[in-house]
């Protein structure tokens, strides 16, 4: 009997050992992992590089306290201030924890309460960022939510400009929607919210937890369509592992987070900094970011092939390497077939199927993939179930 609360509903796979974008359960089983731990180990499992890092800093020290001045976070808040064109960074250990310090930070700068997402948003389990998130499931039995969020549809920009109002501290979302379904929003539209959110006094918050770190091709999504956010929340894929999330924003907010204000024990920890460094130092280079994009390419351009026949394809969706297959039939079971043949692959909303694979994934590594869902999707018993 397990001991752990039934939170997750788990895979029957038990890792062992782990490298690349190769994972080895207890049964001896090699899998294909196209899920990289959900967006979080961007350069494959157990890289060399960052676990080297990783022992350098274990020898030095692992924590004292953010009462200390830290070289490492000054050197990974360099990093990423340098990649987003934003100023200070807050670190905290995880994605919600980042989404909390953004969602304080946007009320205490405009002495504003509300905040407006996109319907079908994620950002996050904790009391405000759950509340943040535009998806009654993840909120039932956990009321009463946190108060002043109002939702709006992507890409419904009369929606926008409707529930904008003198009390609208932000407006947050991701410029593709990961755990909602790899929904994209619209460029024009993106554009228009940030305009009219500016105009109206209020913050532009930009979750960049699954799409950035080189996800998208660019070191963050947001700088496809060039918008210029008042602060961004990271976490996932920026120390490949280890447990690290941080809000970069604008100075012009730093005095609404002065000494005492806001806090974390763990938050900045040395020892996953020292990945983070590691990791970002690879990642936010211009020839791995556009390699990222042309793997992204492959890999969309063999699943269109490959799946040109199969009529309950609806639509390829994404960018780079954060791809989603939309079907008209249930994404689970063909999840659960995949991983039957050796590729793991998640799904995202009820009805597509969502590739992360490693962002230096090679291309025999692609084809194998795309050969795997291409039989999986194929196959008669698996439409039947679904
Ligand atoms: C876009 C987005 N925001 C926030 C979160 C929450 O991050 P964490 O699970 O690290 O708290 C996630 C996690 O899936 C996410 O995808």
């Amino acid at each position: 009997m397990s001991h752990l609360f039934p939170t997750y509903a788990r895979w029957d796979v038990t890792p062992v050992k782990a490298k690349g974008a190769y994972l080895t359960a207890k049964d001896g089983k090699e899998y294909l992992d196209f899920t990289s731990g959900i967006s979080v180990c961007n350069l494959g499992h157990t890289p060399d590089n960052v676990k080297k890092a990783v022992e350098k800093q274990l020898e030095k020290f692992w924590h004292t306290s953010n009462l200390f001045q830290i070289e490492l976070q000054e050197n990974v808040a360099k990093q990423l201030t340098d990649a987003s064109g934003l100023d200070l960074v807050f670190f905290s250990n995880s994605g919600a924890e980042a989404n909390e310090a953004a969602i304080k930070l946007a009320r205490k700068s405009t002495g504003r309460t509300k905040i407006i997402t996109f319907i079908d948003s994620f950002h996050g389990r904790t009391f405000a960022t759950m509340a943040a998130t535009g998806q009654d499931k993840i909120k039932t039995g956990f009321g009463p939510m946190l108060e002043s969020f109002e939702y709006v549809r992507m890409n419904d920009i009369k929606a926008l400009k409707a529930a904008l109002d003198s009390n609208t501290a932000a407006v947050m979302f991701e410029v593709i929607q990961g755990e909602g379904g790899i929904n994209s929003g619209d460029t024009d539209f993106l554009l228009e919210v940030e305009k009219l959110a500016h105009a109206n006094g209020s913050l532009v918050i930009i979750d960049e937890i699954q799409t950035g770190i080189g996800r998208t091709g660019k070191a963050f999504a947001f700088q496809h369509i060039g918008l210029d956010p008042d602060i961004i929340s990271v976490a996932k894929g920026i120390a490949n592992g280890f447990p690290l999330g941080a809000i970069v924003g604008k100075a012009a907010l730093a005095d609404a987070f002065s000494a005492g204000s806001h806090g974390s024990t763990f938050g900045g920890n040395p020892v996953a900094l020292a990945a983070a460094e590691e990791t970002l130092n690879t990642i936010f280079n211009d020839s791995f970011l556009a390699e990222v994009s042309a793997k992204g390419d492959k890999l969309n351009g063999l699943l269109t092939e490959a799946l040109s026949n199969v009529d309950f394809v609806k639509q390829l969706k994404g960018k780079g390497l954060m791809v989603g297959i939309e079907l008209t039939k249930e994404a689970g079971p063909f999840v659960a077939k995949a991983r039957e043949q050796g590729l793991l692959i998640l799904t995202a909303g009820t009805h597509v199927l969502r590739l992360l694979p490693p962002l230096n994934v090679t291309d025999e590594e692609i084809e194998k993939a795309v050969d795997t869902i291409a039989t999986v999707l194929q196959e008669k018993a698996v439409q039947q179930d679904s």
